[in-house]
């Protein structure tokens, strides 16, 4: 997390370097850090990929890139050419050992005008099956053997099941300490989700009431608009409950669940955070169908457009049984939050996108009103919206405006748009907290295999069996009725605005 400190020289090296990734997300952080003035005085960014390349012709690629998807948008001329000077290109095959050869020399060349031995930071924007070639060269020709200042970011997916997870934790210890490891979630770059600790940790009001004596229920839910767009390969062989509740969802639960850490050092915070996903119970076998449900969206409608199903996107089986919306509910065994409903949901092609948490308190224990007077009379709740809303809002009741005594719900409402139209992406901060060597805000080996096993008994029950009701919600609705039923068996409803 950003403090005022400058880092040292750096060299990056991004293993993927003519990816989507790089030009939608990584350039852009970088020249944004660059222009705030975050960037190390002395840095250079290294793009590795196959494609026969000058630099020149990758910089303006990048360029494209920039123009399109950063949050500055199009970069000015004088400050993009400074910038760019700090650019390369490196034509390699990841299996190739004279890449890494020619690779090794040019981080020496590096470190010979600086003077200095420079950090280095290897990002792996690569599929899974070619991390294996990378850090096994990256070893071989001893590319990080700084311990302290060399540092690989490693992007999701972090294995494919528990087993694939452990066996990637285990290769990546054979060539880096685990302190160099950085496992990337990007949702825990995001300004509203790193809030969640201010929120929590640096006021006294809310922690006395942060337990199962008054919350009701929790809910997490990351509803999306866009269905797989050109990614239904990836996607057929992931489904909802890989791509987004084994890493994003579970990370968010962990913020919002975790005890109160001694200190703001990165272990103690994932130490915290490790205990959640440990106390989290794991689902029977014969439980999954109660506390969960998988949902595939047909054609349907959004924004007045029509769009295809699933099983009509490109690259997807027209028989798939991929999950696009997962719903799970979930309990935490351990004193703060034991019997407390905690609901978890996400999906493509939903009605509106939105990323959400509510803190439903319970109701009062003794209305004193009479039922005409407490007509409108809801619980608390507390809303924090990630995106595109990002904003904090407690529900109360307050006294209608009038000569009688009627009650209505009211809000109290934190807009981080009116405190500034410039927040930094997930990536810039993430960047550069990977940078600076604070892991705080990325996953250690530990949460990610416990966050496998929360899913695997889900997982292998729906992999186990084909859902006979595919596809069951259409595009641009909220998903499957029966994730209505899953909570309503308890009374909840979904929350959606400040009326429900
Ligand atoms: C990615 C998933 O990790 O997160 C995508 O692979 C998903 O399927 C994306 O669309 C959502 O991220 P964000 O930041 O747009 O909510």
């Amino acid at each position: 997390m950003k403090s005022g400190k400058k880092i040292a020289p750096t060299v990056i090296v991004i293993f993927g370097g003519t990816g989507d990734l790089t030009k939608r997300k990584l350039i852009p952080a970088f020249y944004n850090l660059y222009i705030d003035g975050w960037m190390p005085d002395k840095f250079a960014v290294i793009g590795l990929g196959r494609t026969k390349l000058s630099d020149e012709s990758y910089k303006d690629h990048l360029y494209d890139g920039l123009v399109e998807f950063s949050r500055k948008g199009r970069p000015d001329d004088a400050q993009w050419q400074q910038f760019n000077t700090a650019i390369s290109y490196f034509e390699s095959n990841i299996n190739d050992d004279a890449a890494y050869a020619g690779l090794a020399a040019k981080l020496e060349a590096f470190d010979e005008a600086w003077g200095v031995r420079a950090n280095r930071l290897f990002y792996l924007s690569i599929a899974p099956q070619f991390i294996e070639a990378a850090t096994v060269h990256i070893n071989k020709y001893n590319l990080a053997n700084v311990p302290a200042s060399d540092r690989i970011i490693i992007e999701k997916p972090f294995g494919y099941n528990m087993e694939t997870a452990i066996a990637l934790n285990r290769l990546l210890a054979q060539t880096f300490q685990e302190e160099q490891i950085y496992r990337i979630d990007h949702y825990l770059g995001k300004e509203t989700v790193q809030n969640i600790l201010a929120f929590r940790f640096a006021n006294a009001l809310f922690e006395p009431l942060w337990n199962r004596n008054y919350i009701d229920y929790i809910q997490i839910t990351v509803a999306e608009q866009v269905g797989v767009e050109d990614r239904g390969a990836y996607y057929e062989h992931s489904g909802a409950l890989r791509d987004m509740i084994q890493n994003h969802l579970l990370q968010v639960l962990c913020m919002i669940a975790m005890e109160p850490p001694i200190s703001f050092q990165a272990e103690e915070i994932r130490n915290r955070k490790a205990d959640v996903m440990r106390a989290i119970r794991r689902l029977r076998p014969e439980e999954v169908h109660k506390f969960s449900v998988r949902g595939q969206y047909g054609p349907g409608w959004i924004g007045g457009k029509q769009v295809p199903g699933y099983r009509e996107e490109t690259g997807v089986d027209p028989k798939s049984n991929t999950e696009t919306y997962a719903a799970v509910q979930l309990y935490i065994d351990n004193w703060r939050w034991q019997g407390v409903p905690i609901y978890l949901r996400t999906g493509k092609r939903m009605q509106e996108k939105t990323s959400s948490i509510t803190i439903q308190f319970r109701p009062v224990p003794h209305s004193t009103f009479s039922p005409t007077q407490a007509g409108n009379l809801m619980p608390n709740r507390l809303t924090i919206n990630i995106q595109p809303t990002m904003d904090i809002r407690l529900r109360f009741t307050a006294k209608k405006q009038g000569l009688e005594m009627s009650l209505n719900p009211a809000e109290m409402v934190f807009d981080y748009d009116t405190c500034s139209t410039q927040t930094p992406e997930a990536y810039e901060t993430l960047l550069l907290d990977a940078m600076r060597g604070d892991a705080t805000l990325y996953m250690r080996s530990d949460q990610v295999e416990e966050a496998w096993d929360v899913i695997t008994p889900i997982l292998e029950s729906w992999e186990s069996r084909d859902s006979l009701d595919f596809p069951n919600y259409a595009a641009g609705t909220w998903g499957p009725e029966s994730a209505e039923a899953l909570i309503a068996r308890q009374g909840h409803v979904w929350a959606l605005n400040l009326h429900t």
